[in-house]
């Protein structure tokens, strides 16, 4: 089944989904609510789904009617992954959600199957499934002391072709690898890529941040940004003003 067959679900309106980091359900709710015409979509991952479970989930997207990116970097043997899409897809209506790709080709395509499976018996549109590749917080240094062999970059191409191969939708990756990503992998591979600042804001703890624009012109489809957004002022604002310098 292709997502253009059902009418129903809901795209991104913009590229931006805005990551709701808290553990608090009100203020996640109210910063969705207030966010609801500027932003593409919400990002809730596993702080504030630890915190809330799926119904907190199920309630902060019903407040603003906006895109979900189910954020739970899943991870385990194909047939618990397999069972944890599941029930996710049983419970809510994400528009995206994630595994890990080092889970194996095994256990992506287990994840793909479910949640399009899943999907069809509820009659919904499946979920994309997107593989998250080497974390942006691990550098070189980090990736040999776990035991792979070769550079960060080296294994994101790697995972991200498996990840392709074994039926996923995109990857998860750093701006500064959407361009070769989108090179290897062609038009129709999301990419999904968080470490975005617009010039105005400070960059936190992300390191080598490009702008939402660098992003989108390396080849992104969604960039995701929490905190210029969350912590201003003025929630809509910054994000309304995100997006005017898109389009600009
Ligand atoms: O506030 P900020 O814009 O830095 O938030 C970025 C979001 O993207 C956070 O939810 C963070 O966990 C997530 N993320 C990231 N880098 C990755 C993967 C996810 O910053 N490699």
């Amino acid at each position: 089944m292709t997502r253009a067959m059902k009418t129903s679900h809901i795209t991104p309106r913009n590229p931006i989904f805005c990551a709701l980091d808290t553990q608090d359900r009100d203020q996640a709710t109210s910063w969705a609510a207030r966010l609801t015409d500027s932003i593409g979509g919400i990002k809730l991952g596993l702080e504030f789904f630890n915190a809330n479970g799926p119904k907190g989930v199920a309630d902060v997207a019903r407040a603003c009617a906006l895109p979900l990116f189910l954020d739970l970097k899943l991870h385990d043997i194909p047939n618990t992954v397999a069972g944890a899409t599941k029930a996710i897809v049983n419970h809510l209506t994400p528009y995206m959600i994630n595994v890990h790709a080092a889970g194996g080709g095994a256990m992506m395509t287990a994840a793909a199957k479910a949640a399009a499976d899943t999907a069809a018996a509820r009659g919904i549109i499946r979920p994309l499934v997107i593989g998250v590749t080497i974390l942006t917080s691990l550098n070189d240094q980090d990736v040999a002391e776990i035991g792979m062999s070769g550079t960060a970059s080296d294994q994101v191409r790697r995972l991200a072709a498996l990840a392709q191969k074994s039926g996923l939708d995109g990857v998860v990756c750093s701006p500064h690898e959407a361009a070769m990503l989108r090179q290897d992998l062609g038009p129709d591979f999301k990419l999904i890529t968080p470490g975005v600042r617009p010039h105005w804001a400070s960059a936190n703890d992300q390191k080598r941040v490009m702008t939402p624009g660098e992003a989108i012109a390396q080849g992104a489809d969604y960039v995701v940004i929490g905190r210029p957004i969350t912590h201003a002022e003025d929630q809509a604002a910054a994000a309304k003003r995100i997006v005017t310098e898109l389009a600009a």
